[in-house]
């Protein structure tokens, strides 16, 4: 059985006065929460050993990026076991963002998940083909390029892969659901573990979840904009 994971990315938001209300409103959502789903908040650096205090047992942490070594002169970076000091279990590697706006490649994305999984660290890869590629019928192969590097020496037994369309993140225009459930199944044909659980990301909110969820290659959601808001993050975490 593939696990499910819904996983919410704050991406750089909330002070943690902010997460401190977020908390108050989201928690008791969790009550209907079904125990089999697991819940991840990859949060900001700032706010990970506040929310390692705060969050009950069944809320797993996620950072949203890790350094490939285990300390040294790295500035701005963070190492593998500063946070598993602070109870986090998840790490977001490879977002586009990062590779976009901060010069991330297939090679860097190897290196810190293979870091990742040396320190008991669950890495979600992202990968996902622009608008263009998308265009000029580029998407499979575009996908498939990013999965061969991005997963040389990895380990498939503790991974987590994020499907996210560029074109769809912060859009509102998200990719059809069958859509997003045919290029999930390619993924899947590409890895060695069937049983990897592979999301959907990319404009993910409460009133297209449930459809998403319902599809049979789609074992999750990683949810940028509508995890910041308790009530839509509730209304996601408790898909019908
Ligand atoms: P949105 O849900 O805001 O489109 O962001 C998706 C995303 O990038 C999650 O990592």
């Amino acid at each position: 059985m593939r696990k499910i994971v819904i996983a919410g990315n704050w991406k750089m938001y909330k002070t943690q006065a902010e997460a401190l209300e977020f908390l108050q409103v989201f928690m008791p959502e969790l009550d209907k929460t079904p125990a089999e789903r697991n819940v991840v908040l990859c949060v900001p650096f700032t706010n990970l050993d506040l929310l390692s205090k705060k969050l009950p047992a069944s809320v797993h942490l996620g950072a949203q990026n890790v350094h490939w070594e285990s300390e040294g002169a790295y500035t701005g970076e963070i190492s593998a076991s500063m946070l598993t000091e602070i109870r986090v279990r998840y790490v977001i590697i490879g977002h586009s963002e990062r590779r976009q706006y901060f010069g991330e490649t297939d090679e860097t994305v190897n290196q810190r998940l293979k870091a990742a999984q040396q320190f008991d660290l669950l890495p979600i890869l992202c990968v996902g083909e622009t608008k263009q590629q998308r265009d000029s019928g580029e998407t499979e192969t575009h996908i498939y390029s990013q999965l061969d590097r991005d997963l040389v020496d990895v380990d498939q037994s503790a991974l987590v892969i994020a499907y996210e369309p560029i074109w769809a993140i912060g859009t509102g225009d998200t990719c059809e659901v069958s859509e997003a459930n045919r290029v999930i199944g390619l993924i899947r044909s590409r890895l060695s573990n069937q049983d990897v659980p592979i999301q959907y990301g990319g404009s993910v909110k409460p009133n297209n979840i449930d459809a998403i969820m319902a599809q049979p290659e789609i074992d999750g959601v990683l949810v940028g904009g509508a995890s910041l808001e308790p009530g839509s993050f509730a209304r996601i975490v408790n898909y019908q």
